[in-house]
């Protein structure tokens, strides 16, 4: 056997399942950085007349399309099962009905086609989104993980062990979001609506808050900036003033990206990393991206972020956190269960 022979005999395909909100997802990924392929089929449009994520509309969803999003991916990557060395899933935290779907379509092909399989926490997933574009990345470096559940500031050490920073008191920076999106009558969903809208308002025009959490200088507190807005929202009403939603969404961005900005950067000098990445459904928002590009310039720190479509929920990200559990040896039994709090 040649030595190219003996290279693939060593590639590592994964595939991987993502269910644990409102997209079905599956994707094949070699070695944990090449993805070759990505199918996601989103609920998006479902859910909008409700104004937010309906969970039993979700899990009746993902099991209508689960498999079908399974087979794209195969076919896409011009593989089947046979090629396939292990099946990663999300197996929390999510919503459990969500989460059951992938994880008992992830139980069903292991014990059918004998493979492996490992389940992955979804913002190990998130993390790991930055491994595709950035081959050369490695850890110890700094990350934020910003998204509709998760405000996190950790250290990733090792591929898939983390330590936590900091984390949010209240609102996720996702949430926040999607409550001001709602407050300003964009609907749902609320962060790409303000991201775009900002483009066109003053981050200046009204001064929002950015709150301080007194324990940790690393937590994050959204909930206080959300009243804010209400707050300007409701004394425009009173006094019969028209409300700018251009200014409003500039403004509740720039307070948002300068609190997680200050945060990280902090942590980045703190903890003498010259790596800093970002990650989570908010890391796709324009202002934060163009914000911390700027700062790790000025500041000389490597700056790594998942194109906008890595960012947002994915199964290629579980295929690459869930490539280096593999690696580790994790393996989990047929009693692998959704858990809709797990812990990081
Ligand atoms: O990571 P993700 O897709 O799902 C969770 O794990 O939560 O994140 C979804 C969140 C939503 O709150 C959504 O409004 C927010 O990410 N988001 C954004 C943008 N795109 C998605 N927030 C700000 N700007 C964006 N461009
Ligand atoms: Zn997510």
């Amino acid at each position: 056997m040649g030595d190219v022979d003996k290279e693939h005999d060593k590639d590592v395909l994964i595939l991987a399942v993502e269910t644990s909100c409102d997209e079905t997802a599956a994707s094949v990924v070699k070695n944990g950085r090449e993805v070759l392929s990505n199918v996601i089929y989103t609920q998006i449009a479902l859910h909008t007349e409700y104004g937010g994520v309906v969970p039993e509309i979700a899990s009746r969803k993902h099991i209508e399309k689960i498999n079908q999003v399974i087979e794209e991916a195969l076919a896409a990557a011009g593989v089947t099962l046979g090629d396939i060395n292990a099946v990663a899933v999300t197996y929390g935290p999510g919503l459990v009905g969500a989460l059951l779907v992938g994880v008992s379509a992830a139980k069903a092909i292991s014990f059918a086609a004998g493979i492996p399989l490992v389940g992955v926490h979804h913002i190990n997933g998130h993390i790991s989104a930055n491994y595709i574009e950035h081959r050369e990345l490695e850890p110890p470096f700094v990350c934020l993980v910003a998204s509709g559940g998760h405000s996190h500031l950790v250290l990733a050490r090792d591929y898939g062990v983390y330590e936590i920073i900091g984390r949010t008191r209240d609102d996720a920076a996702g949430e926040a979001f999607d409550k001001v999106a709602r407050a300003i009558g964009l609907g749902y969903p609320g962060g790409p609506k303000i991201d775009k809208l900002a483009r066109e308002g003053n981050p200046e025009a009204v001064s929002f808050p950015r709150a301080k959490v007194a324990e940790n200088e690393y937590d994050f507190s959204f909930s206080g900036l959300k009243s804010a807005v209400l707050n300007y929202l409701n004394s425009c009403r009173m006094k019969g003033e028209s409300v700018c939603q251009a200014d409003v969404a500039a403004s509740f961005q720039k307070a948002v990206v300068d609190v997680l900005v200050e945060h990280s950067m902090r942590a980045v000098r703190e903890f003498g990393c010259r790596k800093f990445a970002i990650a989570g459904g908010v890391a796709s928002n324009s202002g934060l991206r163009s914000a911390f590009e700027k700062e790790c310039e000025r500041q000389g720190v490597g700056f790594y972020r998942p194109s906008p479509a890595l960012c947002t929920d994915n199964a290629a990200m579980i295929g690459a956190a869930g490539y280096y559990e593999y690696q580790k040896g994790v393996r989990h039994g047929y009693d692998l269960n959704a858990v809709p709090n797990l812990r990081l």
